[in-house]
Formats: C-alpha cells, structure tokens, sequence
C-alpha cells in the first residue's frame, strides 16, 4: 500500500534519540485513541502482554496484529516499517481508507435522504483529516471562532458547516454570518449576540434553535448534554420567547431548524428515536407559525468501542434507521454531526520503547511518548 494512504501526523517534537536498531524491540508499542485507558493500558502492557496481544486480535478496524509475527499492521502494512519511513517520533498514525470507510457508512445510511454530515472537529482537529473528510463530501461542526477558521482553511462549504456552543463570542459570531454558516442559539444571551452580529456582518444569518429536548442519553453524566439539567441548548417552556424574538428580527434572522445533542458514547439508538419524536413535533410547533422549517439537527453521540472487548455497537445505519421515517414525514433535511465515530478507529499513537526500568516489584517498558503529546481531558 501507498505511503499516501496514510496521514502521519507527528507532534511538535524534536526527533527522538537515535538508537542502534539492535538495541530495541522488534516492535513498537502503540495505544489506540481514544486515550482514556492509556494509563491502563501502559501497566498492563508492562506486566501481561500475552492478554494485551490476545485483545488486540479483536479490534474490528484497521489495525491488526498477527499471531504470525506478532507485527502489528495498520491497512496490511507493518507499523515498524512506517516507522522506519518517518524521521519523527513519537506519532499519531491515521488510517486513510477507514477514515473513509466510517463516512462511506453515515454516507450509505442517509441515502434516500437530504442530508448534511457535519464532522464534530473537536474529535480531532488535523488538518489533513478535515481536508480529506471535506474532500469525501462532509460539513462541519464547530464550537470556537479558531474551529470555524480552521474548517474554513481546510476548504469547508459554509454553508454546510453549524456553529454550537452555550459561549459564542461576538467576534466569531461575525465571522459566522459572514460566511453563511448555520448558527445554533443556545440561550437569550447568545441570541442578542447574533442579532448585533448579523448587523455588523450586514448578513442575516441561518438559525437551528438548540432545544434541550430532555432525554436522558443513559451515558456517563459528564458526557449527557441533552437532559434538562445542561448547560446546553434552550428550555422547551421557553420556545415561545424564541419564536417571537426571531420574528421580532426579521431582517437579521432566519430560523431554518432545529437542534439537538444528546451526549456522546450512545450505544442505545432508541434513544435518538425518543428524540427525534419530540423534535418534530417541536418543528410541527414553529411551522404552525409560519416558520419554514427545512432542517432537523440530531446532533452526535454513537457510541465507539472504547473497550475493545468486541462489543457489538450500532451501526451509521441502525441510527439512521430510527429517525428516517420522522424525517421523510415532515420533508426534513437531517444534519447529523458524528465526532468520535468518524475518526476514533481510524488512529494509533505509535511510540518506541526508550529503556526498561523496575522498581523491585514491577517492570516499566518506558517510551518515548508522554502526556504531553497524548492529551485527554
Ligand atoms: C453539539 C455537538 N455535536 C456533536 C458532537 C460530537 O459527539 P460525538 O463525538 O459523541 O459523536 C459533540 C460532542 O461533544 C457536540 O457537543
């Protein structure tokens, strides 16, 4: 396979000491993003890699390892030959053709649909991903003024790109209408800042109301963003308010849509259902009044196997499934804006092993990666 299939993205390091190649490992040791069993995965590595090598063998994605060799491959080729090919270390190794894949799967299961796939950047913001993920045909979804900049750097259509977020700040907000990009509002405070932005921008500007629809995503309560206790989106009891302020702006506002975001890491797709009945019905609402509607936003939130325990999670489709029936009833376009999903399997950390150390009890395999190239919240 052609080198070009990869992305390799190295961090900002200068390159790592140089080692003769007989005195390290035949292999590199790697960690899978996402990142938050890392700490686990280091101890475990150092003390049974026969169970770690056994796991491993399970992971439905791009990366393998062989009871052959024990090599691990990333789309059939060995990572230590891309290591070999590369003259910075530590560094993230990305998968190309699974990266297409995952947007071939949303792509497969919206047909029959309008649709706009709106890539959530914050999962991983390389450029070159954003670039081929535009190239294969995705929007973008934001929640910083550098988030927009970049996606319009990487060549984005704004007008299949969603700026969210509950602390949009004016200055970005500007630059948002200027460029036609749907704006989520997320709060009272959030809607006077797109009205005096779409006067400065002289633009007006494309809404989806951010509704906290109040279902409860049965995910880790630091990761749930659509029950009535977050900090996102507006109260349904407060639409009204919305509504006549939206027609109060005639000239600097346009409610095209409606939005939701349940939360991340959903592995039960009737929960999207659950959501998408009290969607429309909210949309059915804002048309009675004469709004036209043409988009409903589900948001994100398909679980990813963060486990690799093979489990089996829903698909693009199984999600898509829920929802197309309530959207092809009301003639909606559905936005959707897988983050995690798109891009987590697609990715390794690939490190070299520096030296080995104990403690007397224990065996650490030291490597040239560190929390400072390997961040997580
Ligand atoms: C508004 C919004 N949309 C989409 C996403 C992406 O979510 P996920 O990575 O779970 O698909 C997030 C993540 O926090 C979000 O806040």
């Amino acid at each position: 396979m052609a080198a070009s299939q990869f992305l390799a993205h190295p961090p900002n390091l200068p390159k790592s000491l140089k080692y003769p190649s007989h005195s390290l490992p035949l292999q590199p040791s790697f960690f899978f993003k996402p990142h938050s069993k890392t700490l686990k995965l280091r101890a475990v590595l150092s003390e049974k890699p026969v169970a770690v090598a056994a796991a491993a063998n399970k992971f439905h994605h791009c990366f393998t390892k062989s009871d052959d060799d024990g090599f691990l491959r990333c789309e059939g080729v060995k990572v230590q030959d891309v290591i070999d090919s590369v003259d910075k270390r530590p560094f993230y190794l990305y998968s190309k053709p699974q990266i297409t894949r995952n947007f071939d799967a949303y792509h497969e299961a919206l047909i029959g649909l309008r649709s706009i796939i709106g890539y959530a950047i914050k999962a991983n913001n390389n450029l070159k991903i954003l670039e081929h993920l535009r190239q294969l045909g995705c929007g973008a979804v934001l929640v910083s003024g550098n988030e927009l900049r970049l996606a319009l750097r990487a060549g984005f259509d704004p007008t299949k790109c969603i700026f969210n977020g509950n602390g949009k700040l004016l200055e970005d907000l500007v630059l948002a209408a200027k460029e036609g990009v749907f704006v989520n509002v997320d709060s009272e405070f959030d809607l006077e800042n797109i009205v005096a932005a779409a006067r400065i921008a002289a633009k007006k500007v494309n809404l989806l109301l951010r509704i906290n629809p109040d279902v409860d995503p049965q995910v880790h309560p630091y990761v749930a963003t659509g029950n009535k206790n977050s900090k996102f989106g507006i109260r349904n009891e407060k639409l009204q308010w919305f509504l006549d302020e939206v027609k109060a702006h005639p000239d600097e506002l346009k409610l095209v849509g409606a939005h939701c975001h349940l939360g991340s890491t959903i592995t039960k797709v009737d929960i999207f259902k659950d959501a998408a009945v009290l969607m429309v019905n909210y949309i059915d609402q804002i048309r009675d009044q004469g709004f036209e509607i043409e988009y409903l936003n589900i948001g994100g939130g398909l679980g990813i196997d963060y486990y690799h325990a093979g489990a089996v999670l829903p698909t693009p489709m199984d999600l898509i499934n829920t929802v197309r029936e309530l959207v092809l009833s009301r003639g909606l376009t559905l936005i959707i804006e897988p983050g995690r999903s798109l891009i987590a399997n697609t990715c390794c950390f690939v490190n070299r092993v520096t030296g080995v150390k104990t403690n007397g009890t224990k065996n650490f395999v030291v490597i040239d990666g560190s929390m400072a190239e390997l961040i997580h919240g």
